[in-house]
């Protein structure tokens, strides 16, 4: 089993990668540490405490970490996960109370504790992990993986032509993470294209008639809103965050995986926060990110039906 520590912004499709990482026997969830993302920090961690309690999963201590950006102002999405980031069900706060030490240190002690053990599954801004950094600079020989998903290969940001959510909302986080790790990359354009659902995937769903598949077209009901083009378009979401967690869980959906030199642009400006991809290799910088350029949908589509299906997590 692969030990992992899920570094998230606790809204919509980071609650599905939550759920599937604690559920799936492929790795084990050493801890969760919360950083400011999509909707009030607050409310992620309790999100977070939430999917933990839905899992099963109430032993994985919580951290909180960063609760803004490192310079810029911090600004979140509700406009598309809703005030709660679960779709406005406002599901209860839990009894599972945060557990003592910020989120940032808390990563350095276990990495520290394990080297080469643990890898690092970023689905949020990069705040908490450029803070670990900053205090651990031998962090990168430390881990043993980290995954990130964010950014776009092809400039086709989500938040601004040049950046994807997660690069704009900590730009200065995300340059100091790529320069200094070696990181796989699991971007946005990948997820629009090979981790899609849609009606007809949702229609599945809804067959299921379970406690998780009800909480995941809650949790993405208000993104799927903000994708419709009209009423009676019941709208579809891309995935990203739970298929970042499955292709580290299962290697055998990474269907193309290639090592390319990539930059963050933290300037301000047009293109604050753009992952520059050196695709063709005209820069001189030394390939340092594998970007997963292709999933196996199905076997993606699979894996979530059986995560959702799942009654009695
Ligand atoms: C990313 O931003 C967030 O809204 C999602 O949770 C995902 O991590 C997609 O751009
Ligand atoms: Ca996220």
């Amino acid at each position: 089993m692969r030990r992992v520590i899920i570094d998230t912004d606790t809204a919509g499709d980071d609650t599905q990668a939550i759920l599937l990482a604690c559920l799936s026997d492929r790795l084990a969830v050493e801890a969760v540490t919360v950083v400011a993302g999509n909707v009030p920090f607050d409310r992620e961690v309790e999100n977070a405490k939430y999917t933990l309690g839905l899992a099963a999963s109430r032993d994985v201590p919580v951290y909180e970490g960063a609760r803004q950006p490192l310079a810029k102002e911090f600004e979140h999405a509700t406009y598309i996960h809703g005030e709660d980031g679960l779709g406005g069900d406002l599901f209860p706060d839990t009894d599972i109370e945060s557990a003592a030490g910020f989120g940032p240190d808390e990563i350095i002690e276990r990495c520290r504790a394990n080297p080469g053990e643990i890898t690092l599954l970023c689905i949020g801004p990069l705040t908490n992990l450029a803070l670990a950094y900053a205090r651990e600079p031998e962090l990168p020989d430390l881990v043993d993986e980290v995954w990130v998903m964010g950014g776009n290969v092809n400039c086709e940001g989500n938040v601004t032509p040049a950046a994807e959510f997660n690069l704009w909302v900590d730009p200065d986080a995300a340059k100091r993470v790529f320069d200094a790790f070696e990181v796989t990359l699991v971007d946005w354009g990948l997820c629009l294209r090979d981790a899609v659902f849609g009606p007809s995937e949702f229609e599945t769903v809804s067959a299921f008639d379970t406690e998780l598949a009800s909480f995941f077209k809650s949790v993405t009901e208000k993104a799927r809103a903000f994708n419709s083009d009209g009423p009676n378009d019941p709208g579809w979401t891309a995935l990203p965050d739970s298929v970042t967690a499955a292709l580290l869980a299962y290697p055998e959906l990474r269907e193309d995986v290639s090592t390319y030199h990539v930059a963050v642009d933290d300037r301000e400006g047009l293109t604050r926060g753009y992952t520059s991809v050196d695709v063709n290799g005209v820069t001189d910088g030394e390939p340092n990110t594998r970007v997963v350029e292709s999933v196996d949908s199905e076997a993606f589509e699979s894996v979530m039906y059986s995560l959702l299906r799942s009654r009695d997590p």
